[in-house]
């Protein structure tokens, strides 16, 4: 059986049950970390999260976590939205994550996700349950990813519009979010797709189910701004960054129209999971023509040796764990 991410089912579900998950300040045993049923975190989504990637380092169990700083200060930021004060401070969250990654001892690259969520008793009769914390981690094999990201993948436009920052706001990482998500992704998969972009209300592109996306027409660098109703991705900044830094490409943040996806010379996808996934076709429509691109491969090349150390200008990005 092949399991998501390349690594064997078998295998892969053995390295996951027999790690460790860090929960309310206490390493328990995989099995150990649940909610009750009736919890608000299952009944209506109550929770905000994280998605942090951890790339191997030359060294066995040798870890890069990349833009911790920048995750931990979003998951702050998703709990303020949502009314949730976090019981631990920063410091003592980036010392759990780099502990879950350091403690179980992955030999691939590790995909980490922080959760706050309110895991108490049903609220309609014991009243709002105290907000907890959990941080679990999975192995994410590099070479099935990279495998991806060079041969690009077919999107379409969702029929779904992004939910709105006025109804339910992108810009906080809400568990409850994802449903939006996952009614455009299934959609685009059950056409054949790989995945899909949403518009937002107003018909203007917004972003993919679980990432942002960027255009390269006549050497720009064309993304919608922060107030698409995206949310605004610590990958999408870091390509901001070195697509003017290293690449001396100019930056547009602005309205795209759905067309613009079709006329572009190059699309690409980008976040924690994407990392700088190519878009080769749009609606069935080849993007440029329908190879990945070079400004984009570009981009790709220069993330993957920023995430994996080989940059020393941008090693303030990267935390050890190890
Ligand atoms: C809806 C959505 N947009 C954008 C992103 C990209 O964000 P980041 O680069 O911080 O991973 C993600 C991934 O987490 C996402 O789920």
């Amino acid at each position: 059986l092949q399991g998501r991410g390349g690594l064997t089912f078998n295998s892969a579900i053995e390295k996951v049950t027999a790690s460790r998950v860090w929960v309310n300040g206490e390493m328990k045993k995989w099995d150990e970390a649940t909610v009750h049923i009736s919890s608000s975190i299952v009944n209506y989504g109550a929770g905000i999260f994280e998605g942090i990637k951890a790339y191997q380092g030359s060294k066995e169990n040798y870890f890069w976590v990349f833009r911790l700083e920048e995750h931990i200060e979003r998951f702050y930021e998703s709990a303020k939205v949502h009314r949730m004060d976090l019981p631990f401070t920063r410091e003592r969250l980036k010392e759990a994550v780099i502990s879950v990654v350091s403690d179980n001892r992955f030999s691939e690259d590790v995909y980490i996700r922080p959760i706050a969520y309110r895991g108490g008793f049903f609220e309609l009769l014991w009243g709002l349950s105290p907000v907890e914390v959990a941080i679990f981690a999975i192995p994410n094999p590099r070479e099935e990813r990279l495998a991806r990201m060079d041969k690009g993948i077919r999107c379409c436009t969702s029929s779904w519009r992004r939910i709105p920052d006025s109804a339910m706001p992108p810009r906080a990482k809400a568990c409850s979010n994802y449903m939006n998500s996952r009614l455009a992704k299934n959609e685009a998969r059950s056409f054949g797709f790989d995945d899909a972009v949403l518009l937002t209300i107003n018909g203007k592109v917004s972003e993919g189910s679980g990432a942002n996306i960027f255009l390269v027409k006549n050497g720009l660098l064309i993304t919608p701004s922060v107030t698409s109703d995206i949310l605004e991705g610590i990958n999408r900044k870091t390509i901001l960054e070195i697509g003017c830094n290293d690449l001396g490409l100019k930056i547009i943040e602005r309205d795209i129209d759905r067309t613009e996806l079709y006329l572009t010379d190059e699309l690409f996808l980008s976040g924690t999971v994407a990392e700088v996934t190519p878009i080769t076709s749009m609606d069935n429509i080849l993007v440029g023509d329908g190879k990945v691109g070079t400004i984009t491969k570009k981009i790709k090349d220069m993330y993957f040796n920023i995430v994996t150390g080989k940059v020393d200008k941008y090693k303030h990005w990267l935390t050890p764990a190890h």
